[in-house]
């Protein structure tokens, strides 16, 4: 079947036609937010294929001990049952005329209209708008207009709040009580494990042609839902509109109040907002221009997608994102699905947290200051596994939660029980993704070290030297670890693991040399008490000693002990398959981890983000050797090769894959993104554009701002915007020069390194092809 998506320009996407099977890819990438709350696309009247979801973050549950915290589903406000003539509006029912539903990323509005012709033949013109503020985090607002267009028509409507929500049968909250206060309706609720409170309001206006219409309210209070009824006799070409306001407050929220309820808080705040729908969408609106502006990308391109799909990405980075709550970090579905259950993984670090560090700094901090509070769950995880230090859990959730990855997932092809999970076990480079993320981020903005990243590094580091073995050689061993790609359980000396372990515990070797004796006195008892000496040897022992995996006489960084020696398998089918994870069709992943195939980037992602410390003919065998034997079966894949060509000026290439990330959330797959969107491919999309084809790299070693842009033929400029130790940063790229100025107010100059050579902003530099 034809699918029915339609990329209207560079800022807005549309269904065309409605089709009751893709209700969930357009819930999904229609999703608005504000990084509080996260709202999913569900039309206001109910279908059979729908997910309705409304998370808040952090307000993680544990519905059964069987099961792992999730995020759980806030009562849902957006229902809206209409009645026409007595007929319930469905658009499986009836002949639907004229469809459209678009959002717009550059505002966040959600639009949808049509005519609805009932089975009496009866023509009805609906129309409804939707947003969320992103400024007052609590309010989203409908308007609906229902326009009779055959003749006098009796329109009921029913709206209010259902509780009967949850996350695919798992009901997370307990329902305290339910009324109508003055023009609110009202429902309190309560998590049954995590006790997070909870109070959801709404309250609806309605008028004819513009002026509030005097209605009589029916309310109907049933088992976790609360709707009042009003109803109303439109003539002939009369408009009548439905306006809804509805807010959430949580305790977990900052802004609640210690001396006062929730359900006070939310009351008051309810009561005050008295703005039409016009008035606050249009502020919605500037705040979002001035959000975008911050850090402009704009492409010039042939292709509308090019800029579509970096815009889509932006805006989802910031809906998945709190602006301001450290306590909270970003799931790898963002607020917009069930998926991952809201969990975080190194996705953050490795694919987002960039974006932000360059961007949005002060998020990016929020960010970095959640892994500063799941220190305390690290330790735990360390310790529960027999080892020193802090060892980051590979999923998490709320601060205190600790590792939440869950135990059993998709089904064995061969055994037909459910896999286990060993990622939770055994998938341990997040401890130094997470460093990497941080540190690049002190570097890269030039705030201070502080005392606290300093306990971190040192905690992780001695994590590591516990984790390694040491053999009879005196040479430490990391074994049985789940290097980034997943399509290899339980090898030896993974060259990525390997080396970002090395990466911290030199740093940590760096801090050990320049910390006070005061200061490590304060942290030591998270050290094992071990003094400042025996630390210090220990980590060199450990950096001098560890096995890190050279290129072989071929030119191939092994990516493990034994990847080189496995099976070949020829995967060209699995690679072009619109789908992914074709391969478990026909294989299980004891199979596949005995041959030559991996699901996402490893050594390459390596080569990424370490530039510096490979030659370039290296990175050109290795790409070869390991982009043939890639499936991509990973959304976090792509965004890598995709930089890594741009790197080798393999501008072609690089827009190949390019090209290939709309396909994950934004392509022809109808059911790709039915769980949520793909928040790592929203950070990749942004490092393909800047750091791929604009070129911005930072050199952790040297410490050097690298820019070396090289733009793809369809493309005729690209300029990009970015902070840099406190300066605003602005790159425009040509065809064939381009130029870095120095934005903000203080115009001092900025250096930067081209093809090696050291340059100054405000130079016109030729690009070398
Ligand atoms: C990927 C992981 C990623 C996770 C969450 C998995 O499919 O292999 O690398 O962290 O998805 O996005």
């Amino acid at each position: 079947m034809n699918n029915n998506i339609n990329y209207v320009n560079h800022w807005i996407i549309e269904e065309t036609t409605f089709n009751p099977q893709w209700l969930g890819k357009y819930e999904a990438i229609m999703a608005q937010g504000n990084g509080y709350l996260g709202l999913r696309a569900s039309t206001e009247e109910s279908y059979t294929n729908e997910t309705r979801n409304l998370f808040v973050a952090g307000t993680f549950n544990q519905f059964s001990k069987n099961e792992v915290t999730e995020l759980p589903n806030i009562p849902d406000i957006i229902n809206m049952e209409l009645v026409i003539d007595g007929e319930t509006l469905d658009l499986n029912r009836g002949t639907v005329l004229d469809y459209s539903r678009q959002i717009d990323y550059q505002t966040g509005e959600l639009t949808r209209q049509f005519i609805w012709e009932t089975t009496q033949k009866k023509q009805i013109r609906f129309e409804f708008r939707r947003n969320v503020s992103n400024i007052d985090l609590h309010f989203i607002k409908q308007e609906v207009r229902v326009t009779p267009l055959s003749g006098k028509t009796k329109i009921d409507v029913t709206s209010g709040i259902n509780g009967r929500v949850t996350n695919s049968g798992s009901q997370h909250f307990i329902e305290w009580d339910k009324r109508k206060k003055e023009d609110i309706l009202q429902m309190n609720l309560q998590t049954t494990e995590s006790d997070v409170k909870a109070t959801v309001s709404t309250k609806h206006a309605f008028y004819l042609n513009d002026k509030p219409v005097l209605d009589k309210r029916d309310l109907q209070i049933f088992r976790r839902q609360i709707f009042e009824t009003v109803t109303q006799l439109v003539d002939k070409n009369d408009t009548f509109i439905i306006e809804k306001t509805s807010s959430v407050f949580t305790s977990r929220d900052f802004d609640y109040l210690e001396d006062q309820s929730v359900e006070e808080v939310a009351t008051k705040a309810t009561q005050e907002v008295n703005q039409t729908y016009a008035e606050f969408n249009q502020l919605i609106k500037e705040k979002w221009q001035a959000t975008y502006q911050e850090a402009e990308v704009i492409i010039e391109s042939k292709n509308v997608m090019d800029q579509l799909l970096l815009n889509f990405s932006r805006y989802h980075l910031m809906i998945m994102t709190h602006p301001y709550d450290n306590r909270v970090n970003i799931g790898a579905k963002g607020l917009s699905g069930e998926g991952y259950k809201g969990h975080t993984f190194w996705d953050t670090e490795i694919f987002i947290l960039p974006y932000f560090t360059f961007c949005y700094p002060k998020i990016a901090k929020n960010l970095i200051e959640y892994r500063y509070q799941i220190l305390p769950g690290a330790r735990k995880k360390a310790s529960d596994n027999g080892y020193l230090g802090a060892q980051i859990p590979w999923e998490s959730a709320w601060i205190s939660d600790g590792e939440v990855t869950p135990l059993y997932g998709d089904v064995d092809i061969i055994t037909g029980t459910q896999t286990k999970i060993l990622t939770g076990l055994i998938e341990d480079h997040v401890s130094s993704d997470v460093v990497y993320g941080i540190t690049q981020y002190l570097k890269v903005t030039g705030e201070k070290e502080s005392s606290i990243y300093r306990q971190l590094v040192l905690e992780i580091a001695l994590f590591w030297t516990s984790r390694a073995e040491k053999n009879s050689l005196g040479i430490y061993e990391i074994k049985d670890v789940i290097g980034p790609d997943e399509y290899k359980e339980h090898v030896d000396n993974n060259t990525y693991t390997n080396t970002m372990a090395k990466f911290t515990v030199d740093l940590a070797i760096d801090i050990l040399q320049v910390i006070s004796e005061e200061e490590f006195k304060q942290i030591r008892g998270c050290l094992n008490n071990l003094n400042q000496t025996e630390l210090l040897e220990r980590l060199v022992d450990f950096s001098e000693n560890l096995v890190i995996p050279t290129v072989n006489k071929k030119g191939i960084l092994p990516q493990d002990d034994t990847y080189l020696d496995k099976k070949e398998l020829d995967i060209t089918s699995y690679k072009n398959h619109p789908l992914v994870n074709q391969i478990f069709k026909e294989y299980n992943l004891d199979q596949i981890n005995e041959r030559q195939v991996s699901k996402q980037a490893d050594v390459l992602l390596l080569m990424t983000l370490f530039f510096e410390k490979f030659t370039p003919e290296e990175i050109i065998k290795n790409f070869d050797y390991y982009e043939t034997r890639t499936v991509h079966d990973s959304s976090l894949s792509l965004s890598t090769h995709s930089i890594l060509a741009s790197l080798l000026g393999n501008t072609e290439l690089a827009y190949d894959f390019f090209e290939k990330l709309i396909t994950i959330d934004l392509g022809k797959n109808m059911h790709s993104s039915d769980q949520g969107i793909h928040s790592a491919s929203m950070g990749g999309v942004w490092q393909s554009v800047v750091f791929g084809f604009g070129g911005l790299k930072y050199d952790m070693n040297h410490e050097n701002l690298y820019i070396q842009p090289i733009l793809p033929k369809e493309w005729e400029s690209l300029t990009y915007q970015f902070y840099y130790q406190g300066q605003k940063i602005e790159v425009f790229v040509g065809k064939d020069t381009f130029e870095v100025k120095n934005v903000s107010a203080s115009k001092e100059n900025v250096s930067f390194y081209y093809q090696g050579v050291q340059y100054n902003s405000g130079e016109k530099i030729k690009i070398i092809r």
